[in-house]
């Protein structure tokens, strides 16, 4: 794995027309943001060595180095998730690739279904920590050498990150919540007891991705800053059918409030 690692890294070195510090995966609604981004190399997962291929709807997948404003950002648009029938490994493959092109800060974004019940549709969590429930873990196997065998997790989302993103969202008035981030493996949507246990055990918001890119990210020492938008609610007596595409109707409808934060933060870091 570590060899495949290698090789995708170099190759893409030798296309990149500079190796950004930063990097974001482009989560459901933050198409908007990728528009800005002014880019100078675009490269397709399928044409990518040893890269998997995304296929879900809505999901475009191209790796981007670009320019958004005077920052130069990696950005993957689209990600690989684990209900697609990806490995824990495969899922992350990115992410180890960028540590190695030498990112060290990474934003990620994604859609969730919220579990606070003080939470309304179309409402922007500010990740504050996450719980890991998916089936596998990502660090499972051979310890990688970028980071100890049993990994400190007290602090996977950065404390200062966060209260960047706080400053810029008062600064713009735009009103964000804190929460935690549960990962579950999909792709069914929750029942409402799967809802209900969940928020029992500590979610506030409940999601299909991102928790292991974080973890992998985390043990890399790369700083990571996550944002969520609450497309749906599972709080028992709101609850009502849930589809993609209501998902990415309600992700869409605060793609400009989220792209601010997201434009801001990045140029800021
Ligand atoms: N559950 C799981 N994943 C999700 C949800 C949800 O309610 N909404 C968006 N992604």
């Amino acid at each position: 794995m570590y060899e495949k690692i290698q090789e995708t890294a170099s190759w893409l070195k030798k296309k990149m027309p500079c190796l950004p510090t930063t990097a974001i995966v482009l989560g459901t609604g933050l198409g908007r943001l990728a528009e800005e981004i002014t880019v100078t190399m675009a490269i397709e997962y399928k044409d990518i060595p040893n890269f998997p291929v995304s296929t879900v709807e809505g999901h475009s997948g191209r790796l981007i180095v670009g320019k958004l404003g005077e920052r130069d950002i990696l950005a993957m648009q689209g990600r690989f998730h684990f209900y697609e029938g990806y490995s824990m490994k495969e899922v992350t493959f990115p992410i180890r690739v960028m540590y190695e092109l030498g990112v060290r800060t990474l934003f990620v974004s994604n859609a969730s279904g919220g579990t606070n019940p003080s939470f309304s549709i179309g409402d922007i969590m500010i990740i504050t920590d996450h719980i890991n429930f998916f089936p596998e873990h990502p660090l499972r196997g051979k310890n990688f050498p970028t980071g100890p065998r049993f990994p400190d997790m007290h602090e996977a989302y950065d404390r200062e990150l966060i209260r960047q993103a706080d400053a810029i969202a008062a600064e713009k008035g735009i009103k964000v919540q804190h929460g935690v981030y549960l990962g579950t493996q999909g792709p069914t949507f929750e029942t409402p007891s799967e809802y209900k246990m969940f928020r029992v055990l500590g979610a506030d918001a409940v999601g299909m991705s991102t928790v292991p890119e974080v973890i992998v990210a985390h043990h890399c020492g790369i700083r990571v800053f996550g944002v969520s938008i609450i497309t749906d609610l599972g709080v028992e007596g709101k609850i009502i059918e849930v589809s993609h595409e209501e998902v990415q109707k309600a992700a869409d409808a605060v793609q400009p409030l989220m792209a601010d934060i997201m434009r801001e933060m990045l140029i800021r870091v």
